[in-house]
């Protein structure tokens, strides 16, 4: 599939080493750190040459003077769980409450799969990441053994492969949080984006952004995105819900269990490029960087909010405190299996 090369990123605030893993095929390049598993870089081409559309840092202390997970895995569990606490076969597991009263993506701030080392090996043509969470770690039950597989083909299409097994019952809820601007990572703003995500219906937030139980059709809502609509008209609507998120920051629902085969989740298409997002998952969050403000970021870019968009294909967010939401839970022994793709193409 793709060409594999290594080379170093440089180190960690405590000293440990990061390398940058390299996959090129054909004219597409993807830079990934075994730092967070991080996309760095993702170059596709452009009708002016090369074009860098995802957001990035320069150095390994970069990301770690962030929060705001850029381009990393997340995990264990994407998203929010509500008051940080949830219950499983009968046990109470608190968590680190990092987002108000809401554990956020997987908890602390330096301890989620954002921000360990992974151990990166070449396969087939294929980047292979591996990390061992041990029993316990930031609340969660069970030793969960977890493989993040970056695949890319010289016809631009980007797949993340996610498994997981545990010694334990456990939660699981995977994804990745790159933040796409198809006009470059360095452009600034949305404008000039177009949007189409495959749902009819999202889940409702409350006001710390965690979901409330309710479950919203998107018609005649800003959130209808079934036919391709302009991002910063649908961010100009008043909605109770984008007041809420402060923009988007919703779970479009793409179904109620794993979609096999992959679907088509969304699209997107700005400056001759288009991005297809093809998922496994039941949903998808949008989320347009409601939150960036003046972000350091790759060529001395400072990343500003609404600068770009994110689509984090995942099970729905706090399902463990929803019974009608598709279950988050990890038996013991069972395969956690998931696959997303981001392909980018020449508009069409
Ligand atoms: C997700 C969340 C957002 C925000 C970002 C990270 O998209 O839903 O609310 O926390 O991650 O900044």
């Amino acid at each position: 599939m793709a060409e594999i090369t290594f080379e170093s990123f440089g180190k960690t605030k405590d000293g440990r080493e990061v390398t940058r893993c390299i996959l090129s095929a054909g004219e597409y390049t993807a830079k990934v750190l075994t730092l967070g598993g991080i996309l760095q870089s993702f170059q596709v081409p452009a009708p002016e040459g090369k074009r860098d559309i995802v957001l990035g840092c320069e150095t390994p202390i970069q990301y770690q003077e962030q929060t705001n997970y850029l381009g990393a895995i997340i995990g264990r569990v994407a998203n929010r769980i509500s008051q940080a606490s949830f219950v499983l076969n009968g046990n109470t597991y608190p968590l680190a409450a990092n987002n108000g009263t809401n554990c956020l993506h997987g908890g602390r701030r330096g301890k989620g799969f954002d921000s360990v080392l992974w151990d990166a090996e070449e396969q087939d043509g294929n980047l292979v990441l591996h990390y061992s969470s041990a029993d316990g770690e930031e609340g969660f039950p069970g030793r969960l053994e977890v493989q993040v597989t970056y695949s890319l083909s010289a016809y631009g299409a980007l797949t993340l492969n996610y498994q997981a097994e545990s010694d334990k019952d456990t939660l699981c809820n995977l994804t990745n949080h790159s933040y796409f601007n198809l006009r470059g990572h360095k452009f600034g703003s949305l404008e000039g984006h177009r949007l189409q995500i495959d749902a009819e219906e999202a889940t409702e937030i409350d006001d710390t952004g965690a979901p409330n139980g309710r479950i919203f059709s998107v018609e005649g809502t800003p959130f209808d995105l079934q036919e391709p609509a302009d991002i910063t008209v649908q961010l100009e609507k008043s909605h109770p819900q984008l007041e809420l998120g402060g923009g988007f920051d919703h779970n479009f629902i793409l179904g109620r269990e794993q979609q096999n085969p992959l679907q088509l989740a969304a699209k997107a298409w700005a400056d001759g490029l288009c991005l297809e997002c093809l998922t496994t998952q039941p949903g998808v969050q949008l989320y347009t960087a409601n939150f960036l403000e003046q972000t350091p970021g790759k060529q001395g870019a400072h990343y500003d909010r609404r600068a770009a968009f994110c689509l984090e294909t995942q099970g729905w967010p706090d399902a463990i405190h929803h019974p009608d939401f598709p279950s988050a839970v990890l038996k013991a022994g069972e395969k956690y299996q998931q696959t997303t793709v981001y392909r980018v193409v020449a508009e069409k």
